[in-house]
């Protein structure tokens, strides 16, 4: 499975970004950096930071869109601290990205091997937007896109009815949920619900490998931010679900094919993704040009198990 991921590193896109470096189904291409939960030139340094602790400085890694294509930038510090890595202040990287913008490497590596890759984004979508742009054939040479982002039915995390990644560049993933390609959406529907508790991060803890010693001190203040919001001791590994999905590790109980549009428009639903769940209700309504398969239930815990193994696993 070749993935080409695109992340606003983050503590969760840490997680799945380690996650995917772990799995022996994926070949990870490259990684593009975006704005979102902090600066992309700070995202791409964090990707180093995860590819170095792995011994994994072969996989290029593109810093990408600064801002969205629109609108003011809005980090998510609060949740993933100043650094985007939970206040851990870790040492720089040394190492450097590799001076292509994130967009062009989605467009060159799609066109390098057509109908192969697999585009897993976990980020604001405003790479991949710009990358349609400029390459409008992009839907037929991708193999797919997944990604977190967006909600069905589950209240949104940053406004009444909407996601953080789609919130973040709204313009950016309207158009990418209009581009006529197969997008698999992981949104807080099943994320929210895909929550590392205590005894995974005893069974990180217990690994003791350099991996999940750094994972451990990076995860503590986002779930102690997520710890506040839940009520109770958690927090959500949004991002490696849809790495998940793309290696078909995620067991998908419940998901259906059905048109996605974004509210663009200011007010209490900007970035809520519409998901059209009219042809659920009425098997007579057609919904002409859904593309999209959004999940509503997937095997949360049995993926949460799998992934703690894998990134226990993973001794460099
Ligand atoms: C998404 O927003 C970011 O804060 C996380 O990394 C995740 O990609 C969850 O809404
Ligand atoms: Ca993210």
């Amino acid at each position: 499975m070749k993935l080409l991921l695109d992340c606003d590193t983050g503590v969760d896109d840490a997680v799945a970004i380690a996650y995917a470096l772990a799995s022996p189904e994926a070949e990870v291409l490259g990684i593009g950096s975006v704005h979102g939960n902090v600066e992309a030139d700070t995202a791409a340094e964090n990707t180093l930071k995860v590819l170095g602790l792995v011994g994994r400085t072969d996989v290029p890694v593109a810093v990408g869109a600064e801002r969205p294509l629109l609108r003011p930038l809005d980090l998510a510090k609060l949740v993933h601290g100043e650094d985007g890595l939970g206040n851990t202040n870790l040492p720089p990287s040394g190492l450097s990205p590799s001076g292509e913008h994130a967009a062009d490497q989605i467009v060159r590596l799609a066109r390098e091997l057509p109908g192969e890759v697999t585009l897993v984004c976990t980020a604001p979508l405003t790479n991949v937007a710009i990358a349609l742009m400029k390459e409008p054939r992009l839907p037929s040479l991708v193999r797919e896109v997944v990604l977190m982002g967006g909600t069905a039915v589950e209240p949104g995390n940053v406004g009444p009815v909407a996601e953080a990644n789609v919130y973040h560049d709204p313009e950016a993933a309207s158009l990418v949920f209009a581009a006529p390609w197969r997008i698999r959406m992981a949104g807080l529907d099943v994320t929210m619900r895909t929550l590392l508790r205590e005894h995974h991060l005893e069974r990180l803890s217990a690994a003791d490998t350099p991996l999940t010693d750094c994972l451990v001190s990076v995860l503590a203040h986002y779930f102690e931010f997520y710890t506040g919001s839940l009520g109770h001791r958690a927090c959500a590994m949004h991002d490696s679900v849809a790495v998940g999905l793309a290696l078909g590790t995620v067991e998908v109980l419940e998901s259906h094919l059905l048109p996605v549009y974004v509210c663009t428009s200011d007010g209490p639903a900007l970035g809520q993704t519409v998901v059209d769940r009219r042809p659920l209700a009425n098997r007579s309504f057609s919904a002409p040009g859904a593309h999209t398969e959004v999940m509503f239930r997937i095997g949360g815990e049995e993926f949460l198990n799998h992934l703690v193994r894998r990134l226990c696993e993973l001794v460099v």
